[in-house]
């Protein structure tokens, strides 16, 4: 005779409220073992739990199926969310997924909708920590300086949102205190203390001039919408944010200033240093200072979900003056670790095509239509996978942004996606290079072949016929660049 179905409740214990490694091996585990979810009682470590639950099952080292990616990094959110039934939730999701791999596009099971939910609200306080973390300046005993900062998150993202701040303050020491935890930096390791209250960090000294400064050269009255500004910067923040005392003042049309923590610590931020000090050493005082600030924004963009999939943003670069500005596709391979647009081999035949057709590339500014790279992994290979009409409308802003401030005499399309991205519109290659398009602005945008279209043409004949006519449309573009640049 069959065993009856078991009943009893299994208690497992997470060590922590962001646990996302406990949860997925607990989890794993359970459902190798067939126990289904309305018999696990999720706990958290250090809190209340129920006495009466079962034991766990056994770890085994061989789990029977796995899981998509995107559940993967689904789950990683959601366990950052204070919502005390999160565990209990996963883990109903990826008892589906045993047994229909596709239960998570199911976006009317209320199941996943409310999952995806949680996650957008943990993305979103990320956002909002990226954003709203400010640093107050103290001296340490060793005679170096410490950056505070106190900050008070909805969920559980302080571990998780480390490598944010580590990233873009290298360079520095500092601390972020949280009610939870606290996390610090000492130019080499984070570390992690206990949970800290508002009087812990220091209120208020010298360096608020700097984000004062920093906030000036970012503000766009243009976009100072009161209602929305309350709910993306909620006031439980404002009393750590020195530059909300500015929004007077700036509305009232206060310039930009220098960026000086941004500068301080642009050399470890992806951003070869002297790269950097190159772009600071530029004409344009506070046209730099709205790129820098353009920059800096594009950093934590979340527009679209491709964010989660690079190592960075790769934003454009060259200089602000620049006459023609060519638009890429998105960063491949090399440029989403090298944090710069076209060092890749695609980048390597545009140079080389470039000083074919007479064409310096450091006086041109180079950016790409996506600016994060969306790769397959396969092994240990990540292989190029086109952006979606959906993800070039979304970074479609920068590109904009990057054009309204260079305001560039020329912009080339370098194949479809870059089109797309300047046109709004899918345009053959073959008939749009023939001639170039008036773009809203009323610049001209002269349309050619994307370069990694040349590295893939097998024959060596076609290749070669193609890369002429690549190099002679660049001719052409310099040429009509020239025309544009001398005065009537
Ligand atoms: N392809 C692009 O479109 N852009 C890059 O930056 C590299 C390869």
């Amino acid at each position: 005779m069959a065993s009856p179905p078991q009943t009893d409740p299994v208690r497992i214990t997470v060590s922590g409220a962001d646990d996302f490694e406990g949860w997925r091996e607990s989890a794993r585990n359970l459902a190798d073992a067939g126990v289904e979810p309305a018999r696990v009682v999720w706990t958290v470590e250090g809190s209340d739990g129920d006495l009466f639950a079962g034991e766990a099952p056994k770890p085994d080292l061989a789990p029977s199926f796995s899981v998509p990616r995107p559940f993967v990094d689904l789950a990683k959110a959601v366990v950052c969310h204070s919502d005390p039934e999160r565990f209990a939730l996963l883990y109903a999701l990826l008892w589906k997924l045993r047994t229909n791999r596709q239960a998570l596009e199911d976006r009317a099971d209320p199941l996943v909708d409310r999952l995806e939910r949680l996650a957008k609200e943990v993305r979103r306080d990320a956002h909002k920590m990226h954003a709203f973390v400010r640093f107050r300046e103290v001296a340490e005993e060793d005679g170096g300086t410490r950056f505070i900062a106190w900050f008070e998150p909805d969920h559980h993202i302080v571990r998780r949102e480390a490598g944010f701040f580590v990233r873009r303050f290298a360079n520095m020491r500092w601390s972020i205190l949280t009610p939870e935890l606290s996390i610090h930096w000492d130019g080499e390791v984070v570390t992690e203390g206990p949970g800290a209250i508002r009087a812990d960090a220091p209120d208020g000294d010298p360096l608020e001039e700097t984000w004062k400064t920093y906030y000036a050269s970012i503000f766009n009255p243009a976009r100072l919408k009161v209602k929305a500004m309350t709910k993306e910067m909620p006031r439980k923040y404002w009393r750590n944010m020195p530059e909300t005392s500015l929004v007077a003042p700036l509305i009232a049309g206060a310039r930009a200033r220098e960026l000086e923590m941004i500068d301080r610590s642009a050399g470890k931020d992806g951003m070869d240093a002297a790269i950097a000090a190159e772009r600071r050493l530029e004409p344009g005082g506070n046209l730099r200072a709205a790129w820098e600030a353009l920059m800096t924004d594009a950093r934590s963009c979340t527009r679209c979900e491709l964010y989660k999939c690079g190592t960075q943003t790769v934003f454009g670069e060259g200089p602000l003056d620049a006459r023609i500005l060519f638009v890429g596709e998105q960063p491949g391979d090399q440029e989403d670790l090298a944090g710069r647009p076209f060092v890749g081999p695609a980048g390597q035949l545009f140079n080389s095509s470039l000083e074919q057709a007479g064409i310096d590339r450091s006086q041109t500014y180079v950016t790409n239509a996506v600016k994060h790279f969306k790769f397959e992994q396969r092994g240990k290979r990540r292989i190029h996978s086109k952006p979606d009409a959906g993800e070039i409308e979304a970074c479609r802003w920068w590109q904009e942004q990057e054009r309204a401030l260079i305001k560039p005499s020329l912009t080339v399309a370098l194949g479809a996606t870059a089109a797309r991205s300047l046109t709004g519109k899918t345009l053959t290659i073959s008939r749009a290079r023939e001639a170039p398009l008036i773009l809203a602005d009323g610049s001209e945008c002269w349309v050619t072949v994307h370069p990694s279209f040349l590295l893939r043409i097998p024959e060596e004949d076609r290749r070669a016929e193609e890369r002429t006519r690549f190099v002679s449309d660049l001719k052409r573009i310099k040429a009509r660049s020239e025309e544009l640049s001398t005065p009537a």
